[in-house]
């Protein structure tokens, strides 16, 4: 959700901090702010409103100190405000902390915090964080051989209730800073003669490709030699670093106008990523080297519960469309966060399956850690490699799209169905699917990247389309079977990026209610491929027509619609159906963002939206 960045090393660190908050802005972007070790006390900076006014503030005030944290935020208690910005300060002076999460009983630490003289210039939970650490570290002696600053973070966060990734400096070590999570993602970076810390790879990636991932409840104490990392009941851990494969490059974003654009089109790309080397040999299954589920294994399952949230859980329905059409198997989906709470009454034989882009959203963490706990087995699909869905769940599949910047999800997504259909042909050729019929889809799902490009091509038809409809208020977004998702999905890309009203419907039961909606003024976006329900979708179509309801039919090439049915006509190519939902939702993704585009909306960072949602 909020962006944290940490330095510690030879170099200015403001510099660092404000390059990597950039790259981390769409974890948040209400306000941003940081704090810089400087002659004994905290050279602050903090402003509402995009990095860029940070970066602008920062350049008068002459930050030249060698450690510093920074935070991009998404708010929770409190309004968007300077004030409420971080980092925070205690009211001593003393401690300058940043803070990813919610520390769920601020209220009454607060209160005992007031009692004791503390003050507090914010709304937030974070202030009270940093005071409480002040609090602490006021009580503390100085030990032999133990940080009393260390010691002082292990005790405020044994009175924290609730998520965090926090990182935290005191004046009196002017070298040092300690950083801690519970529930958000926190990632140590090892660099030449210096430490980085990020909620997130891609603000570290541009100083070092090696990595420790912090885990819960796991403390990090970085000084500018060497670092140790420790858990909240002081039992040493022995770190592991990792080596990042994600690119610098890959977070730039070149030539294109948004990253969304940018990531639109790099989808062929993408999906070639995702298939590569993941089929048999004799080209007739998929394979996964990581999903940890042996054929003996997957023979006592007999169902397939999936949770997901945003884009993920469309893509889960596409997945369920599939498993079921070919493997036959009964396939469940969930909301992540209703899930947790449900208590849903489930077989022993059920396999559980998490789609996560970031794998750090916490609904979805919450659905995996209740499913093991449960003692179900949970497999995932996750983009980001080292998160934390993806290290907690007992196996699964990476999608290998790379960094996935702009807020609304879509090369991801499209990886996402690819999995999906990938998983569908595999759990399809453990039962029924005969060789041939693999080997058939297998072709079909091969053919994915080139048939994407083709509708890419469409992309200036699409755009003078967005030029005509991007003064409507509200849109239907129509479809059948595994179609019926993408509408969602259309629904939620334009909603997400252009603020225009937009719901998506099964289209045989737009009859039963959304067709009251139908007016000159509300067009409806129809998926219409080709295939046994076309003669039916032409009908619901006519249904619309009939109210003078405006039309943009997505169709396949070679389909002829009755004269006049449709106002826009946008085509796509012929292909298998495990294919059909990526080919069909490049279109509305263009639509929408060329929408949004029109309406000179912030399409990368649209208002009130986070690209990883970390809190509740
Ligand atoms: C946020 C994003 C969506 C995303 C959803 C799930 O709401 O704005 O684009 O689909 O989170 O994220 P995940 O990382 O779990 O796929």
């Amino acid at each position: 959700m909020c962006g944290i960045v940490g330095y510690i090393g030879k170099q200015k660190a403001s510099a660092i901090i404000l390059e990597g908050l950039k790259r981390l802005e769409y974890r948040g972007y209400d306000s941003a702010g940081l704090a810089v070790q400087q002659n004994g006390r905290f050279g602050l900076v903090k402003k509402v409103g995009r990095v860029d006014n940070l970066i602008a503030q920062a350049a008068k005030a002459r930050l030249t100190g060698t450690t510093g944290i920074g935070h991009t935020r998404w708010a929770t208690h409190g309004g968007v405000t300077d004030a409420n910005a971080h980092p925070h300060l205690s009211s001593d002076g003393k401690f300058a902390l940043i803070h990813n999460g919610v520390i769920e009983n601020y209220v009454s630490i607060k209160k005992f915090l007031l009692t004791k003289g503390y003050t507090f210039q914010s709304e937030t939970d974070t202030e009270v964080l940093c005071n409480l650490i002040a609090y602490h570290y006021a009580k503390e002696t100085e030990e032999e051989g133990t940080s009393r600053f260390l010691t002082s973070v292990r005790k405020t966060l044994h009175h924290a209730e609730g998520t965090y990734g926090i990182a935290t400096m005191c004046t009196d070590c002017p070298a040092e800073i300690v950083a801690a999570r519970k529930g958000s993602p926190l990632i140590l970076g090892v660099g030449d003669n210096e430490y980085l810390l990020a909620s997130d790879v891609s603000a570290l990636i541009s100083r070092t490709q090696n990595v420790v991932y912090l885990k819960d409840r796991e403390i990090v104490h970085i000084t500018a030699r060497n670092f140790s990392i420790s858990t909240l009941d002081q039992e040493d851990v022995a770190p592991v670093i990792d080596t990042v494969t994600w690119r610098v490059e890959d977070s730039d974003l070149g030539s294109s106008a948004h990253f969304m654009e940018k990531e639109i089109f790099e989808q062929p790309a993408a999906l070639e990523n995702t298939m590569r080397g993941r089929f048999s040999e004799d080209q007739s299954t998929a394979n996964f080297g990581g999903l940890n589920l042996p054929p003996f294994e997957f023979r006592q399952i007999d169902r397939i519960h999936f949770c997901a949230c945003g884009s993920a859980w469309h893509a889960c329905l596409v997945t369920e469309h599939l498993i079921e059409r070919f493997a036959r198997m009964p396939v469940e989906v969930d909301y992540s966060s209703e899930f947790r709470y449900r208590n849903s009454p489930l077989p022993a034989s059920t396999l559980f399956f998490i789609i996560s882009q970031s794998g750090e959203t916490i609904d979805s963490l919450a659905a995996l850690r209740e499913a093991k706990r449960k003692g179900y087995k949970v497999l995932t699909m996750v983009n980001v490699v080292g998160s934390t869905i993806a290290r907690e769940a007992d196996g699964g599949v990476y999608q290998h799209v790379g960094p996935e910047i702009g807020v609304a999800s879509t090369k991801a997504f499209t990886s996402q169905l690819l999995l999906g259909a990938m998983l569908a042909l595999y759990f399809a050729r453990m039962r029924d699917m005969s060789y041939s019929d693999g080997v058939e889809y297998v072709q079909a799902l091969k053919m994915a990247p080139e048939l994407v490009r083709k509708v890419l091509e469409q992309a200036p038809h699409i755009r003078e389309i967005a030029r005509r409809y991007a003064h409507y208020k509200d849109f239907l977004f129509l479809g059948r079977l595994s179609l019926f998702p993408v509408a969602l999905e259309g629904a939620l890309k334009l909603k997400e990026i252009s603020y225009i009203h937009a719901e998506g419907y099964p289209a045989a039961e737009m009859k039963h209610g959304p067709i009251a909606l139908i007016s000159e003024q509300c067009p409806s976006v129809f998926f219409a491929p080709a295939g046994e329900m076309f003669s039916k979708l032409v009908s619901s179509m006519q249904e619309i027509k009939a109210r003078r309801g405006r039309i943009i039919a997505i169709v396949t090439e070679g389909c002829e619609l009755p004269p006049g049915l449709a106002d826009e006509l946008i085509l796509i190519p012929p292909c298998h159906e495990a294919v059909l939902p990526i080919v069909a939702t490049v279109p509305v993704q263009l639509l929408s963002y060329y929408i949004a585009v029109e309406l000179c909306r912030d399409v990368d960072k649209p208002r009130n939206l986070a690209k990883s949602v970390t809190v509740e």
